[in-house]
């Protein structure tokens, strides 16, 4: 076989990447090999090969200036955790919570898939920085990938292209993502619009520090400057490094006194971070403001200051569709006026995109995710429920004006909330930072469609990060509560609950830019300012502590309702946190048995004396 040309642009200099490719190409026999540098030419020339191929369908550019739609493969549509791997040396360092396989076990199974998988196809070189060019908090990858699909993705995701390879010098640290969707053509062969494998490996070598992902081309299996770098290899750095990569939006609160903190939350894979992280407040609580730094992950470092700083390393979202409208989040709308990507949305007559909720009345007709005509009536949703918006966060109207400060943002407090319809009360604080770790690491969620499996059951995501960390999860318990240590001002640790339902399966909290009737209690708190009373779950706010200007019909009752611990309810929730901690036993914080045992003890006080009645 002759060698493929590498021909590599000048300003590629760094000899083990040149080896890398040249290594990869020698294995993967693309037809050819190209050095993406991250231009709006060759983003455009990129997009237009794929309407030419099928992937893509150009929007209108009246309605959606400079944006495409992409239909996935029907079998291609989410995270893959079961195909999801940490391979590190040693089992007990994946833990329980991931899978595992011995890495020189996994890299003859890749190394067999990934012989000649790329026949027939280009080879893409995509450099990459997660975060700010040249941030002390940023780190560079390079991707590799046989999916123009990625590539353009990659664009609007992160900084993209030959600046990030000159930053990479000669010998910059990099971390090598290698991607294919297994499907190689034949001389001659026709391709699909969405080429993929039914085998789908998602790898990690967290001592290696590098990534193999095989035969999915959709989001988090894919782009693998998100969930793969920024948050499983990440998150194995930032343990040996003193520092913490999180699956947290990042947004700013300003007061109308003009007083600015930054919080940082983690809400499971679609349940509300990308709302929370460009809300609205309502109307009548004038004078507050949020602005957005970031909505899925945070980078977060100790200062010299005692302070926790954080980036977002992303530069682009990748948000979910459906439910997205201008009454639920009017920033994201606008941030979706163009240059944008749509995966397994529905298409409008007039060549523009639809999704459940966008508006209140469906669309007469429309084609739907799988390309099919689709009626209001026909029984099927439109839009894949975990379809996807890829677009630049610059183009969010409350983006901060710090959001690229290379230093990061100070944090004032960690949220923490799943999606529960019952037991866990609307927010609450926790007495300090061990309970607040506690807090975070049990915290449960009802399952949804961003990843493949049954939706709806409720299962613990210590985090928001079960299926995110590169590391025993016991190990990244033991990680947080040594952070806090060295910390001389921490965050403030809150759980929340946006979906709390009544007995006939109704929200009973609006939500949405109500939240910020409730992170305004937050700010309170860590300022002194808010009143609070004990609770077996730390501090609550009483219903008057809440600032209800624009939502007096919201009721006393109501609140006690959304606030209510009920003392059945939370022994079992306790009872139930023991099949997690039991499962991570050998390196569970000895803390967590002592913290659970206070909070059953504090269950069987009296209920009067954390009553909620109004003064
Ligand atoms: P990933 O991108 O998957 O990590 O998730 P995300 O947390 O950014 O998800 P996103 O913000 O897109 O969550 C979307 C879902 O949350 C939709 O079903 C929304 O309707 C719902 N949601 C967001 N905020 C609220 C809220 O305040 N109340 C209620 N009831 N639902 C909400
Ligand atoms: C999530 O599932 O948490 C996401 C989407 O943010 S993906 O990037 O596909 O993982
Ligand atoms: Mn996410």
């Amino acid at each position: 076989m002759e060698p493929i040309p590498l021909n590599p642009p000048a300003y590629v200099r760094n000899p083990k990447l040149l080896q890398w490719v040249k290594e990869t190409a020698e294995l993967c026999r693309p037809d050819s090999i190209y050095w993406c540098d991250g231009s709006q030419e060759e983003y455009d020339r990129l997009c237009g090969e794929m309407v030419q191929s099928g992937t893509f369908i150009k929007l209108s550019e009246e309605k959606r200036p400079n944006s495409y739609l992409c239909r996935s493969d029907p079998s291609d549509v989410a995270r893959v955790e079961d195909r999801t791997f940490i391979c590190s040396r040693r089992r007990e360092d994946a833990g329980p919570t991931n899978n595992w396989v011995a890495p020189k076990e996994m890299k003859a199974t890749l190394n067999k898939l990934f012989d000649g998988c790329m026949r027939g196809r280009t080879m893409y070189v995509i450099p990459f920085s997660m975060g700010p060019l040249g941030s002390h908090i940023s780190h560079i990858g390079v991707e590799i990938t046989d999916s123009p699909y990625v590539v353009t993705n990659m664009r609007i995701m992160t900084r993209m292209g030959s600046a990030v390879m000159e930053l990479l010098g000669e010998d910059a640290e990099f971390v090598p993502c290698l991607h294919s969707v297994g499907a190689p053509l034949e001389p001659g062969q026709q391709d699909v619009p969405w080429p993929c494998n039914d085998t789908k490996y998602i790898v990690h070598f967290p001592e290696e520090r590098s990534i193999v992902s095989y035969g999915s081309g959709y989001g988090g299996n894919a782009l693998l400057g998100k969930k793969c770098f920024a948050l499983r290899i990440a998150s194995s750095m930032a343990r040996d490094e003193g520092w913490l990569a999180e699956h947290m939006l990042i947004l700013g609160v300003e007061s109308p006194e003009g007083e600015k903190d930054y919080v940082a939350a983690a809400f499971p894979s679609a349940c509300g971070k990308t709302n929370f992280a460009m809300m609205i407040p309502p109307a009548a609580m004038e004078g507050w403001k949020i602005t957005t730094i970031g909505d899925d992950i945070a980078w977060i470092k100790p200062g010299k200051d005692g302070r926790l700083y954080a980036i977002n390393p992303e530069y682009g979202f990748f948000g979910v569709a459906p439910g997205t409208s201008v009454k639920s989040n009017p920033n994201a709308m606008a941030t979706l006026y163009a240059n944008c990507i749509f995966t397994n949305v529905a298409l409008t007559p007039d060549g523009d995109v639809w999704w459940e909720d966008m508006t209140k009345e469906a669309p007469p007709s429309l084609i739907d995710w799988q390309g099919k005509s689709w009626t209001p009536d026909c029984g099927r949703p439109a839009a894949h429920p975990n379809a996807r918006f890829t677009s630049p966060a610059s183009q969010c109207p409350s983006i901060d004006a710090g959001w690229e400060n290379p230093d990061g943002v100070p944090i004032s407090a960690f949220i923490f909330g799943g999606r529960r319809g019952d037991t866990i009360p609307l927010v609450y604080q926790s007495a300090n930072w061990y309970y607040g770790v506690y807090l975070a690491a049990t915290m449960g969620s009802e399952k949804t469609a961003a990843a493949a499996g049954k939706i709806g059951d409720v299962r613990r995501d210590p985090y928001a990060m079960l299926p995110f960390c590169g590391y025993h999860m016991g190990d990244y318990f033991n990680h947080w509560l040594q952070i806090g240590r060295t910390l001389s001002e921490p965050p403030r640790i809150f759980g929340v609950n946006w979906f709390r339902k009544d007995e006939n399966g109704k929200f009973l909290w609006p939500g949405f830019g109500d939240n910020m009737r409730v992170l305004k209690w937050i700010i309170g708190r860590v300022h002194g300012r808010s009143a609070a009373v004990e609770s077996p779950l730390g501090w609550m706010p009483k219903y008057e502590s809440l600032d209800w200007r624009g939502l007096e019909e919201f009721t006393y009752d109501q609140f006690v309702k959304l606030m209510s611990v009920d003392r059945e309810a939370w022994k079992q929730e306790l009872f139930s946190h023991e099949e997690l901690l039991e499962k991570l036993y050998d390196k569970l914080p000895k803390e967590f048995a002592h913290i659970r045992e206070l909070m059953l003890s504090t269950l069987w006080m009296s209920p009067e004396h954390w009553a909620l009645a109004p003064e």
